[in-house]
């Protein structure tokens, strides 16, 4: 297995790659690697003949009263992961590498990036757009392997990928779950044990959600209600948002259709740790 650590050693080798026909999937990662990283790593190893593997913990996309400078960083240990499922090279650059001192270019998605994660978290998806598509231009990627859990970032993505003509297929793969639940999530280590046995509300609230949509109601506020009530029946949960949405567009409305694809997102603080899940739910 590769460890490349430069923008130009890597665009070395997937021209290299690419000049013995070898397809390439890529899977970007921020590190402190689960079994929902290992997942998106098994799906690219089986659609492509190499699969890279970017482990980068972008300072652009964290607020500044947010947790970049306590982001868990087990490099080794995600090193060793990365060789379990046989990624062939894990890309891992310095923050210097990546935006340099007088960096001043960003990509901006519209519409999409303005509610939900991008109303909470100003200017966060500029810079996941804006690392992706330098990753992107660094892999060459003909797929690039993204996790269900972040669902409004994987549209994000999509929506970039398609405006600026990134010639790559963009793979949602579905929320990894523990056994009760949970989905898996770096800052799941930052639970304590009460806090995790609180955090199992968000998907009992999905759920929830699921349940009235396939017994067929259809008026979003009483989704969302039935979902807040869940979410407020422990203490020491504080709901960012809890919100039914079209699954391709985010846009709210008062009422689903018959055979619209609906999205149920959640974010929500349990203690001072934010989580964010999803269920995509499709409406008779
Ligand atoms: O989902 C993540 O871990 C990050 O947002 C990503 C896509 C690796 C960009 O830094």
């Amino acid at each position: 297995m590769e460890i490349v650590r430069s923008i130009r050693e890597m665009q070395e080798y997937t021209k290299k790659w690419r000049a013995n026909n070898l397809s390439i999937a890529f899977v970007p990662t921020m590190g402190a690697l689960h079994d929902g990283h290992l997942e998106l790593m098994r799906v690219a190893k089986k659609t492509a003949d190499v699969c890279i593997v970017s482990v980068f913990v972008n300072p652009l996309q964290f607020g500044p009263n947010e947790d970049f400078a306590r982001y868990p960083r087990p490099i080794e240990k995600d090193i060793e992961l990365c060789k379990t499922v046989g990624v062939d090279g894990v890309f891992l650059p310095e923050v210097h590498e990546i935006y340099s001192e007088n960096f001043s270019t960003t990509v901006n998605v519209g519409v999409i990036t303005e509610k939900f994660e991008g109303a909470s978290r100003t200017s966060h998806f500029q810079g996941v757009t804006t690392i992706v598509a330098k990753l992107l231009l660094a892999t060459n990627p003909d797929w690039m392997m993204m996790g269900q859990k972040d669902y409004q970032q994987v549209l994000v993505i999509k929506k970039m990928v398609s405006d600026l003509n990134f010639p790559v297929n963009v793979v949602m793969v579905p929320t990894k779950r523990d056994d009760d639940g949970l989905a898996l999530s770096s800052r799941n280590k930052y639970l304590s044990d009460s806090e995790r046995k609180t955090a199992l509300q968000i998907r009992k609230a999905l759920l929830v959600g699921k349940q009235l949509i396939d017994n067929g109601s259809k008026t979003s506020k009483s989704i969302e209600d039935a979902m807040q009530s869940v979410l407020q029946s422990v203490e020491g949960i504080r709901i960012d948002y809890c919100s039914v949405a079209n699954a391709k567009t985010l846009e709210k409305k008062n009422e689903l259709e018959s055979k619209e694809s609906v999205v149920l997102l959640i974010a929500a603080f349990v203690g001072t740790t934010r989580l964010i899940d999803n269920e995509v739910v499709d409406v008779h």
